[in-house]
């Protein structure tokens, strides 16, 4: 039997997992034993191994409802055990204009609008229902990747993003409270300014403004996600975890 069909093995599924933070929890997983199966647009990136990193990614465009009802099924027959210990929708995306500058609700196109709330949140909705089953025998946990753009007027984040991210904090609540009788705690982290690509150039000099005065580490987020996913918080559901450094004005 090869690693990734054991079946006293955790399994994760993880969104947006090419860079970034996506990447940092990969890592982490891996680590504690747990098979990670990767979902982004890009193909395997080779020059970010590990182990059956290759045959358990899975290229989807989840701005598409289409391909990303495609995915799910093909995840689901991927997983072997019927069983899903974890799924962590991280993947997000935040347009900017031309120049790089922030786009506001007036600014923001309509297709703009609908592809931010595609990947940023409606993902989630599809993917957590489409592996109910799973989640539910394996008494998982799901994890959606918020920001703190959801809850305050960011410099650098748009309209859209930051909607999409309130969005998906309530939908944790929501969620929270349909999946819990299936056994399943759904919670949320919600990053300040990690060092990441996502990051504008400004975003570095608001470092001065944070209480720890620095940025975060894409290795400190996904730390809390995987205490989110073990039984270490097993009576944690429908709560959102301020990752930010003490960034709270
Ligand atoms: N960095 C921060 O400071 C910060 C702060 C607050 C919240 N967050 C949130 O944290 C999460 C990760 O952020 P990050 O900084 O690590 O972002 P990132 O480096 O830009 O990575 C985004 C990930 O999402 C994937 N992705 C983008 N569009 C996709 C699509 N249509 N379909 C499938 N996958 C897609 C990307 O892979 P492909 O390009 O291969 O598709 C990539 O793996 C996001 O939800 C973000 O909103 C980040």
């Amino acid at each position: 039997m090869t690693t990734s069909e054991s079946t006293d093995r955790k399994t994760l599924l993880l969104t947006g997992a090419s860079r970034g933070i996506g990447h940092a929890t990969v890592k982490r997983f891996s680590s504690e034993g747990w098979r990670v199966i990767t979902c982004s647009r890009q193909p395997f990136p080779e020059n970010c191994p590990w182990e059956a990193g290759p045959e358990d990614h899975i290229q989807v465009d989840l701005s598409d409802p289409n391909n990303t009802r495609a995915a799910i099924d093909v995840i689901r027959s991927r997983l072997g055990n019927g069983r899903l210990e974890g799924l962590v929708n991280n993947a997000g995306i935040s347009p900017k204009g031309p120049d790089g500058e922030r786009l506001n609700t007036i600014t923001t196109e309509l297709k703009s609008w609908a592809q931010v709330f595609h990947v940023n949140f409606f993902a989630t909705v599809m993917l957590a229902r489409g592996l109910r089953e799973e989640l539910t025998a394996a008494k998982g946990a799901i994890v959606n990747v918020t920001s703190i753009a959801g809850s305050r007027v960011h410099p650098f984040a748009g309209a859209a993003y930051a909607t999409s991210k309130a969005a998906l904090a309530s939908l944790t609540r929501e969620m929270a409270f349909d999946y819990g009788p299936l056994g399943v705690r759904v919670n949320a982290i919600a990053p300040g300014e990690i060092e990441t690509a996502i990051l504008s150039e400004g975003s570095k000099k608001l470092a001065n403004d944070i209480p720890l005065r620095r940025l975060g580490t894409p290795d400190e987020v996904a730390r809390a996600i995987y205490y989110l996913c073990t039984p270490e918080s097993s009576y944690v559901s429908g709560s959102e975890l301020h990752i930010n450094g003490g960034q709270h004005c």
